[in-house]
């Protein structure tokens, strides 16, 4: 198995105020720095905050190995789209990732894979890094219709023209599990996350199989996210409640260490 670096994001969804980021990042970087696992060299961590706090994220994270990410975005660089954030802007203030089809978006806001294909091919063109969210509801897993659904949500891959494999990460975030305190099981997370790797090797090469990252999101807490990592196709995680205090985010990226050594 290829080494991946662990990527560890975190979605704070539509939370904390634009005063907070500074502090946030400020304080998480000084405990990053004391880690035994290097932040750089052998995880990635990325914030992903709410649109109005991406400058002063990416500010505050300059000198720091801290990466941002936006929740969402356009799918054209510009034009007559109320409400919508150019992708062609956050690469011109150098976020450099983007969060796309999180559920909450698919089942909030109604956003069907047909739009996420428009917005990861807008972000691709902008050489933006993407989180590409997928998940089952909690019908779809009892008709057991997982592996359908989560390979209908990764076809818009195969219609988006070839995939930069550096730039593509994959986020199994089963519905049920997001904000409910009920994660998957480690089992249950390995074996939707090997079903995704397969379809990325039998869809693309062995290469964009063995590259992807394939991170588990839906009530990872520190508590559990040693377990969880411990799975071989578990490369890190899509943290929502737990990210907003360092405290948290933190302890989730130490006990996911231990589980590697
Ligand atoms: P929670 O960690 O709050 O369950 O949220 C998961 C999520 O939706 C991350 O994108």
């Amino acid at each position: 198995m290829s080494k991946r670096k662990f990527l560890f994001a975190a979605n704070w969804k539509m939370n904390k105020r634009v005063s907070d980021v500074a502090p946030f990042i400020a304080d998480l970087n000084r405990e990053l720095e004391l880690l035994k696992g290097k932040v750089a060299q052998d995880f990635e961590v990325v914030i992903a905050p709410p649109a109005t706090h991406l400058l002063p994220a990416v500010d505050s994270s300059k000198n720091t190995a801290i990466q941002i990410g936006a929740q969402n975005c356009g799918h054209a660089k510009s034009g007559a789209f109320t409400g919508e954030i150019s992708p062609q802007v956050l690469k011109e203030i150098h976020c450099e990732w983007v969060i796309l089809g999180h559920s909450e978006r698919r089942h909030l806001y109604l956003e069907d894979d047909a739009r996420i294909l428009g917005r990861l091919k807008a972000a691709w063109d902008e050489q933006l890094k993407v989180i590409l969210c997928v998940g089952e509801t909690l019908p779809e897993r009892k008709g057991q219709r997982t592996t359908q659904v989560v390979e209908r949500q990764l076809q818009i891959l195969r219609e988006a023209s070839g995939i930069p494999e550096d730039r593509l990460v994959v986020a199994y975030e089963p519905v049920w599990a997001i904000g409910t305190g009920e994660n998957a099981t480690p089992d249950q997370a390995q074996e939707v996350h090997q079903f995704i790797r397969n379809w990325l090797k039998s869809n693309f090469s062995n290469s964009a199989s063995e590259k992807t990252r394939i991170l588990y999101g839906g009530s990872v807490k520190p508590d559990n996210s040693q377990e969880l990592m411990g799975k071989p196709d578990v490369d890190g995680f899509l943290v929502g409640g737990a990210s907003l205090e360092v405290s948290s985010f933190l302890g989730i990226i130490k006990n996911a260490f231990k589980s590697r050594g």
